[in-house]
């Protein structure tokens, strides 16, 4: 398998991989494509998975910002996380978040943030974030707040920093926290 950045010219490729994973939500894809365009979105990591030149799976971390806040860092929000079903439970959906972990921690991302399936992040270091003192951009039902979770990517850096995770843009919308 090879992971690789994407580039523009992937675009339906990422789109084609985000569609098939998420049969059942269409609001997905016009996420992703969006994500991809927004400014405030960057510095983004896009990462496309591989299987002989067929692209099955994708994800997505993009730039977020901490407020109310007093202590300062550098954070990112993972999220779309697609792989085509046909190859699912094969660990590249694990492979895809451990290279972009590894990216994120190079380029200095101290923390990292997904709301996603609370029996799957856990596997790959995220833990919940509410009782962290981390606010969702949006509130999240009380019972989905393990669904609300954070990594850190630096030592020492979640016992010192608390406040509320202000998204992109592109993700300001209620319907994409409702888990
Ligand atoms: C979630 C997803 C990305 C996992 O990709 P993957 O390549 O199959 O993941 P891995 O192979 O690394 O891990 C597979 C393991 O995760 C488990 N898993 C997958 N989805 C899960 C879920 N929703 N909740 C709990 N565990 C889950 C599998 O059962 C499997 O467990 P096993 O190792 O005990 O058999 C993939 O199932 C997918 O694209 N799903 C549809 C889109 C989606 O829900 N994306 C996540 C949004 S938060």
């Amino acid at each position: 398998m090879l992971i690789r950045e994407t580039q523009d010219s992937d675009l339906n490729d990422i789109l084609f991989v985000e569609r098939t994973a998420f049969v059942d939500d269409d609001t997905i894809e016009e996420l992703v494509r969006n994500l991809l365009q927004d400014p405030s979105a960057q510095p983004a990591v896009s990462l496309l998975a591989f299987l002989q030149d067929r692209p099955v799976g994708h994800i997505l971390f993009t730039a977020a910002h901490l407020l109310r806040t007093e202590v300062p860092a550098t954070i990112a929000l993972l999220g779309p996380l697609a792989v085509v079903p046909d190859v699912q439970k094969q660990g590249i959906g694990g492979k895809l978040i451990e290279k972009g972990l590894q990216m994120l921690t190079e380029k200095g991302v101290e923390l990292v943030f997904v709301l996603g399936h609370p029996d799957y992040y856990p596997r790959h270091g995220f833990q919940p974030a509410g009782r962290l003192g981390f606010e969702a951009p949006y509130p999240i039902l009380e019972k989905n707040a393990w669904a609300w979770m954070v990594q850190a990517l630096k030592e020492g850096v979640i016992d010192a920093v608390s406040g509320m995770v202000m998204c992109a843009d592109a993700f300001k919308r209620p319907e994409y926290w409702r888990e």
